[in-house]
């Protein structure tokens, strides 16, 4: 089975992280988060990944690489413009790529939806597509879908107004087409599955499915955050669990976390991380790889990406730190920084709530 992953957005909301690495390249935990995509596509029975990117394709392409021993294989396709979520459909098929029937992901999901039973349901319709739905709690900032007892899709709403709301399944951006809905995308330009596509074949195949399990967009600084601890705490089935201790804790056999260091559940510290006698990691930290994090430091509900280096005293919670990130003696970042690629913020420093700092920027 294919599958073709939705790569190429600029993933705004994720700045400054994604202006130094394109969404999917962005580190979740231990591993940059595409790698949790194609685990789960594979556990499906996917054996061949088409990965449509544009904006910053080199990086993705360096993330994941061009082969995953014992997975399936990796091809990528390069849009010359951004092309939509169905224009590389289209290029696919152009490029000869495509097969009969494939799945379509959006590249920026950490979910565990069972797509086995998604393409046996839309097997069993003989559908020409079918979208996974996903009941949220609030269904007023997506895409809801509204169907009949069969599945057969009737309309969309799109972020719709709390009276208009009668259902409570969104488009989960996880779709079986067949590749017959090509001839619904016009040629050249950049168009939207969503907006273009699906309401068109509205009473001719489309049909949804309801999925339960674990779904989240990791498209904003909340919702990044939020799947980490949910990988952490094994609300989401990933491979990372196995590098979990029993206590909540992974700690890499070669991360130095010296004695008296209070480590609490869940946190993850990578490879080559040290953590000083006196600090305080967690609960809910990532550490990366060969990041330091000095005497009477505190860490929590933040995510250090690899390289960091947090001076004595400093305080991160709530917070992101890019890759290479220097923080200060005694600095604080708290509530929702973000601090891009290899910046600096000073000793002694308070970011405001929300700050964002460039890559290679210094914050007094
Ligand atoms: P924001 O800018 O923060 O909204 O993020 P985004 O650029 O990722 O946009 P959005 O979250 O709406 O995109 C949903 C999915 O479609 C993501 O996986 C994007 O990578 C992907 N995507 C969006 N536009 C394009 C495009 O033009 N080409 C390709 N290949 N993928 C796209």
């Amino acid at each position: 089975m294919q599958a073709l992953v939705l790569a190429g957005g600029e993933g705004t909301r994720l700045r400054p992280l994604t202006l130094t690495r394109p969404k999917p390249a962005v580190p979740l935990v231990d591993r940059p988060f595409i790698r949790f995509m194609i685990d789960w596509l594979a556990r499906h029975g996917v054996d061949d990944v088409v990965m449509a990117c544009g904006f910053r394709a080199v990086d993705v392409r360096a993330a994941v690489g061009d082969e995953i021993p014992g997975g399936p294989s990796i091809r990528y396709l390069e849009e010359p413009e951004p092309l939509g979520t169905a224009g590389p459909i289209r290029l696919a098929a152009e490029a000869g790529m495509l097969a009969d029937r494939f799945f379509v992901l959006n590249g920026d999901v950490l979910t565990d939806l069972d797509l086995t039973a998604h393409l046996a349901a839309h097997e069993e319709r003989d559908a020409l597509a079918s979208l996974a739905l996903y009941p949220v709690d609030d269904p007023s900032s997506y895409g809801l879908v509204r169907r009949g007892e069969d599945g057969a899709v009737r309309g969309f709403l799109e972020k719709p107004d709390p009276a208009d709301i009668d259902t409570d399944e969104v488009n989960a951006g996880a779709y079986v087409l067949e590749r017959s809905v090509l001839d619904l995308i016009p040629a050249g330009r950049a168009v939207s599955i969503e907006r273009e596509v699906f309401p068109r074949l509205v009473g001719q195949g489309l049909y949804g499915l309801r999925l339960e399990g674990y779904w989240m967009d990791i498209g904003t600084p909340e919702r990044y955050l939020q799947a980490s601890w949910d990988i952490l705490e094994g609300r989401v089935e990933t491979a990372v669990a196995a590098r979990m201790g029993a206590d909540g804790t992974g700690i890499d056999e070669l991360a130095e976390v010296e004695a008296g260091a209070m480590v609490s559940a869940p946190a993850f510290v990578d490879e080559g991380a040290q953590i000083a006698a006196t600090a305080t990691v967690g609960p809910r930290a990532v550490i990366g790889a060969d990041c330091e994090v000095g005497e009477g430091a505190v860490i929590s509900e933040s995510a250090l990406l690899a390289g960091c280096i947090v001076g004595e005293g400093a305080t991160v919670e709530g917070s992101i730190l890019a890759a290479g990130v220097e923080v200060g003696a005694g600095a604080a970042v708290t509530a929702g920084a973000i601090v891009g690629e290899g910046a600096r913020v000073e000793a002694g420093a308070e970011l405001d709530a929300d700050a964002r700092v460039e890559p290679g920027g210094i914050a007094a």
